[in-house]
């Protein structure tokens, strides 16, 4: 059983305060989790609470959610079995009582979820990806590398947020992550060559000052090329536009470009880059507040690019379930913080799996050094992970993670590859 909960504030990879939190149980077991943090939120993502003093931390201090964790939470959860994860969560959003978890904060539910997941698992002295996965618990997934940051995670003028490499021609995960290093260091070499900065971005990937998506593509295709691999059979390229970021009144406002597209144009825009580039995935293509675009694009590229929810669905099962009714999209990103409770999100990536969309685990462009999605991704055998670039030990850290899983898991290992996109 929880014998105590302890919540302390840490800092994030963006120099902010974050909740981390320490379950430990009867027999001595530990868990500890770090709750990550979005730049480019959805509008219906459960609510991180966050003090509002502008005195302290920008206003950002996390306070009032530590306290959440240490007086409420604990006296929820101390006593309760922490192999109980359903019954736990449960108990978790009782206690909060609202429906975007705004009272106790999603941040100071998450931790203490996550560690109490940590802490069942060291006591049964599994990995977290087996004790949540079981024995079939073998898929490493392929990783969609952020190698150009843009949008709201880089102060250059790119509009589109992410532009990612996905080495799904490698035979296993470890050669993914050397094509993928391979790749963003040929590509830093190209960007200094063309007198551009290889200052990074909130994800670890180059923020270039490119103006358009083509630039982008462009740079990302010849390093792919110039390292030796072939766009789109060995690596495929993966953008996240982030389009609920620049989509105003109707209106697609791309600020870097100084163009404006209406959403038929901005998804005519889109569909001329899969055609002209080996783009084998796109997320958020369109905003969040956009459904009839997205409806539209998924019925005319759906069967041949992956079109992933972020926004639209913020890992939440209801929207999701309602997206999947619409024709919204054929594949969701999940991430944890985006619900609040671990039981939450793999309810989504069970639903999701059901009607045959794929799920990408995802970080947040804030994260810490905490490995949790790297064994999310293989204990759902979702087969795809977002976590960054090739920089920045906040995002390699959950590529060492599965590395390290690949390893553990020896000859029963499988890496995912291209497959893991089809649905
Ligand atoms: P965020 O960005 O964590 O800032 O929301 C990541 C994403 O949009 O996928
Ligand atoms: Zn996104």
């Amino acid at each position: 059983a929880i014998t105590s909960v302890t919540g302390r504030r840490v800092l994030d990879s963006r120099g902010n305060p974050t909740v981390e939190v320490d379950v430990e149980l009867a027999d001595g077991s530990l868990g500890r989790a770090a709750v990550p943090s979005g730049a480019s939120t959805g509008a219906r993502e459960a609510v991180e609470l966050r003090d509002g003093d502008p005195a302290r931390w920008h206003g950002k201090g996390v306070d009032r959610a530590v306290r959440h964790v240490n007086t409420e939470l604990a006296a929820v959860v101390v006593g309760r079995e922490a192999e109980d994860q359903a019954g736990l969560d449960a108990a978790l959003v009782a206690a909060d009582g609202t429906a975007t978890k705004s009272r106790l904060g999603a941040n100071a539910l998450l931790g203490v979820s996550l560690a109490s997941a940590k802490a069942a698992a060291a006591a049964h002295r599994l990995p977290l990806y087996r004790y949540l996965g079981g024995s079939d618990a073998r898929l490493l997934p392929v990783p969609m590398m952020n190698i150009v940051n843009g949008g709201a995670h880089a102060d250059n003028p790119l509009d589109f947020q992410e532009f990612m490499i996905a080495p799904i021609g490698a035979d296993t995960f470890a050669e993914a992550v050397r094509m993928g290093s391979e790749i963003f260091h040929t590509l830093r070499g190209d960007l200094l060559a063309a007198g551009h900065s290889t200052g990074v971005g909130d994800e670890g990937g180059f923020a270039p000052a490119l103006r358009t998506a083509e630039e982008a593509l462009d740079f990302v295709v010849a390093a792919v090329e110039r390292t030796g691999y072939r766009p789109g059979t060995d690596v495929g390229l993966v953008m996240d536009p982030a389009s609920s970021e620049f989509f105003r009144d109707g209106v697609y406002d791309y600020a870097g470009e100084k163009v404006r597209r209406t959403p038929a144009e901005h998804a005519d825009y889109l569909v001329r880059l899969i055609e002209a580039y080996p783009v084998v995935s796109i997320e958020d293509p369109m905003a969040e507040d956009d459904l009839e675009g997205w409806r539209d694009l998924t019925a005319r590229i759906g069967s041949r690019c992956q079109l992933t929810g972020d926004d639209v669905f913020c890992t939440d099962e209801t929207l999701l379930r309602e997206g999947i009714a619409q024709g919204v999209a054929n594949s969701v990103l999940v991430k944890v913080n985006q619900i609040g409770t671990l039981t939450e999100a793999l309810a989504t990536v069970g639903t999701a799996h059901r009607a045959g969309y794929t799920v990408v685990m995802s970080h947040r462009s804030g994260e810490t050094e905490d490995t949790t999605i790297a064994d999310l991704a293989v204990a759902t055998g979702c087969g795809q992970i977002k976590t960054g670039s090739l920089s920045r030990s906040d995002r390699t850290a959950k590529y060492n993670q599965l590395l390290r899983i690949e390893e553990q898991l020896g000859d029963s290992a499988r890496y995912a590859g291209a497959r893991a996109l089809r649905r």
